[in-house]
């Protein structure tokens, strides 16, 4: 599978459609596969929702609830319906073609009518034009769909889902272009909570390209929408990226979900194309990110983008073992006399006099994953050079980070281990690193280390997580 699509809430059901090959553990013909869910934590798989037709394969794009039956295709009552690229190539032609079409469900997304009128939106001067994302502007009383055009968004409104007309275009110069870009989102949100004013959030993924060893990875831009025209609130130069690791792609958000505080809630397949179709797994073959709330918080640098794992998350929790004010010295480990595999860790931790403190985990004689702080550099990376399995591709072993400055001297840090993952949420969730591990199933220790000083734990609990296939409720 690749990236999740038509993330859609309905009648209590969460839909997560996902780019899917049923027929190979590598990309090939895209279909759509389908998993619902009523907590975002435990999944029901779903038959295929869409097969590759006449028009072609069937690439990424985004559901929506047409509560007023605005396309007629639902006698009046609400439905759903997905909207997404048909990819081909042109007739007698080596050239991709993608177009945009509908297919629609009265039946809470259990089947799926192809509409007979698709495709509905065509470029032909544009090449690479996928993965629209819909949403309702309730104050235009308009549909508005964004747009991969090659290097930049398009913007289209519609009154039907049916005919679209182009509106505008952003961001030919400005952010990232180290690739094409790719399945963007657009929506609105509170600035510190305050549901008065709010800002709206553009994503933007950007594809591999070769001489960038991040791979493909996706950024962001704050900015204002006024159901027309986007404008960015940065210089077009400043990029701001999603997540710092190399593990988070193609990430949109829900439609239709109502929070309490306007937040939104977010998933991205973590996988990279770098390395995607070569991944060490047999039948496993890539997971999406947790759900992630997405906010909006003002700091020195201006508006920024925070994530925090969905709270229901904490069902998984087992047995809670937690340490309070506990110094930590060079050459002492906490946790020697732990094994852990899939587990949630919480931590708050004082640098006091220390260089660096870290985390090595899913750690044996041979391997480990190391999340470390260094004060001097205000870095905090992750080093997943001798993770395990990681020969696959020369740009798999690396080590990366980003830089912040501690809050009041304090790191701290909410990390989500799997048997092939790393998700690390640092202060709050101002900067993730998402990353992918292939350890061996041996590879079970945990250490907290600290060099050139002490430290001291405020505050660290320590979860081991059950498998969300597990029979055990809590
Ligand atoms: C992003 C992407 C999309 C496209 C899909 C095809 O990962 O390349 O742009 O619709 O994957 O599987």
């Amino acid at each position: 599978m690749n990236d999740p699509n038509g993330m859609v809430y309905f009648e209590g059901e969460y839909h997560l459609f996902y780019q899917h090959h049923p027929h190979g553990t590598t990309w090939g013909p895209m279909h759509w596969g389908h998993a619902i869910s009523k907590d975002l934590v435990h999944w029901e798989h779903r038959p295929v929702a869409l097969k590759p037709d006449d028009n072609g394969a069937i690439f990424s794009g985004s559901a929506v609830v047409d509560w007023e039956d605005t396309s007629g295709l639902f006698g009046g009552k609400p439905g759903l319906v997905i909207i997404f690229t048909h990819a081909d190539t042109y007739p007698d032609s080596d050239r991709p073609r993608q177009r945009q079409s509908l297919a629609y469900s009265s039946d809470k997304g259990r089947t799926w009518t192809k509409y007979e009128g698709n495709p509905v939106l065509i470029n032909e001067q544009i090449t690479d034009f996928r993965d629209p994302k819909v949403f309702w502007h309730a104050a235009n009383r308009k549909w508005v769909m964004v747009i991969a055009a090659a290097d930049r968004i398009q913007i289209y409104h519609s009154t039907n889902l049916k005919d679209w007309n182009f509106e505008s275009e952003f961001g030919a110069s400005e952010g990232s272009h180290d690739g094409v870009w790719e399945c963007p989102d657009l929506i609105e949100l509170p600035v510190d909570g305050n549901t008065e004013q709010t800002k709206w959030l553009m994503i933007v993924s950007i594809g591999d390209n070769p001489d960038f060893t991040e791979g493909s990875r996706t950024q962001y831009f704050i900015g204002d929408f006024d159901g027309h025209t986007f404008v960015n609130d940065s210089y077009p130069e400043t990029v701001l990226w999603l997540d710092h690791g190399r593990d988070n792609y193609a990430g949109v958000t829900w439609s239709d979900v109502n929070t309490s505080d306007n937040s939104k809630l977010f998933i991205g397949w973590m996988s990279n194309w770098k390395y995607a179709n070569l991944t060490p797994t047999d039948s496993w073959r890539s997971a999406m990110t947790l759900p992630r709330v997405l906010r909006l918080k003002s700091g020195t640098a201006g508006i920024r983008l925070v994530q925090e794992p969905f709270a229901e998350l904490n069902k998984l929790r087992l047995q809670e073992q937690s340490w309070n004010e506990t110094t930590i010295i060079p050459n002492q480990n906490l946790f020697a006399d732990l094994k852990l595999g899939s587990y949630e860790l919480e931590c708050e931790i004082d640098l006091a006099n220390a260089e660096e403190v870290g985390f090595k985990l899913r750690k044996s004689d041979s391997e480990e994953t190391v999340i470390s702080y260094n004060v001097a550099l205000q870095l905090l990376d992750v080093d997943r050079t001798k993770s395990g399995e990681s020969g696959f591709h020369e740009s798999f072993p690396c080590k990366h980070g980003v830089n912040f400055e501690l809050q009041n001297g304090r790191l701290k840090l909410r990390i989500f281990v799997d048997h092939s993952s790393l998700e690390v949420f640092a202060n709050d969730g101002e900067l993730v690193i998402t990353d992918q591990i292939f350890p061996d199933a041996n590879s079970t220790d945990l250490e907290l280390y600290v060099i050139g000083g002490e430290a001291k734990v405020i505050s660290l609990a320590l979860y081991p997580m059950m498998s969300i296939n597990s029979e055990v409720t809590v």
